[in-house]
């Protein structure tokens, strides 16, 4: 019983291969071997969860504006494998119901990172685990995560018995008393970005006996390195050639 990482969780799937966060690029994960995947999910207007990185639809999809303002309907409207090339043309968002059916049937594991624009903290938490809640029961291989600490206070109060990661990026954002914000909500891992990733801070939360994991890591050299440090897990947008590149021991 435990969480049961692997040492590469594909990153938005498998984004180096195929548009992030879509079935496309779930099942190009699943084709290269990854054993997990990290997704984002958010809110439309109308409250779906849908998985999706940025608070704009400008960069990823042929539409605009702000995801957090756009329903539902107009946004499964929408283009989501152009921008990235001409062979993807025509692919969708997927809902995070869609995403849930295609990772059950290709046996992969899931982080589910909880983005909510800010205000919808709660909301996006619950809507997100509702639906995972009726879809998942293999525990083991879920962690839900997020940088919002009261989207993991929700996912704690609503599914006490889930796996929880905390996420950070930036240096401000870590706080005075790392240990203490870990155990308030009971986390599982501590995620944390590659720039602010120290040999010492991994040796700190080595010390708290959990799974420390780094994104978002395309670079063989480097993660080797951070295996060598204690890590236990990386993000990679190219997991295939990052596992490949581990050190066989550790
Ligand atoms: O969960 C790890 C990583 O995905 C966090 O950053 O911006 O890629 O969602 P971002
Ligand atoms: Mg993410």
């Amino acid at each position: 019983m435990g969480l049961k990482l692997p040492k590469v969780i594909g990153h938005r799937g498998a984004c180096a291969y195929a548009p992030e966060n879509t079935i496309e690029s779930i099942l190009t994960a699943a084709d290269i071997g990854a054993e997990w995947v990290e997704l984002d999910v958010m809110l439309t207007q109308d409250g779906v969860p849908i998985i999706f990185h940025d608070d704009t639809l400008d960069r990823t999809t042929n539409g605009s504006g702000n995801v957090a303002e756009t329903p539902y309907a107009t946004i499964r409207e929408l283009e989501a494998g152009s921008w990235y090339a001409d062979s993807f043309a025509g692919i969708k968002i997927p809902t995070l119901e869609e995403a849930l059916e295609i990772l059950i049937d290709k046996n992969l594991g899931l982080n589910l990172e909880i983005k909510p624009t800010p205000g919808r903290e709660r909301e996006t938490a619950e809507s997100a685990l509702d639906i995972l809640s009726k879809y998942w029961d293999d525990h083991e291989h879920l962690l839900i995560s997020s940088f919002q600490l009261s989207c993991l206070e929700t996912a704690q109060d609503m599914a006490p018995d889930w796996y929880r990661g905390v996420l950070f990026d930036d240096d401000e954002d870590m706080p005075e008393n790392l240990r203490d914000l870990f155990e308030y909500v009971d986390g599982a891992t501590v995620n944390i970005g590659k720039k602010i990733v120290t040999r010492e801070l991994v040796e700190d939360i080595i010390d708290f006996e959990k799974p420390v994991l780094v994104y978002t890591v395309n670079d063989a050299q480097l993660a080797r390195q951070l295996q060598g440090w204690g890590v236990d897990a990386v993000f990679s947008d190219c997991p295939d050639v990052i596992a490949q590149n581990l050190l066989k021991v550790h």
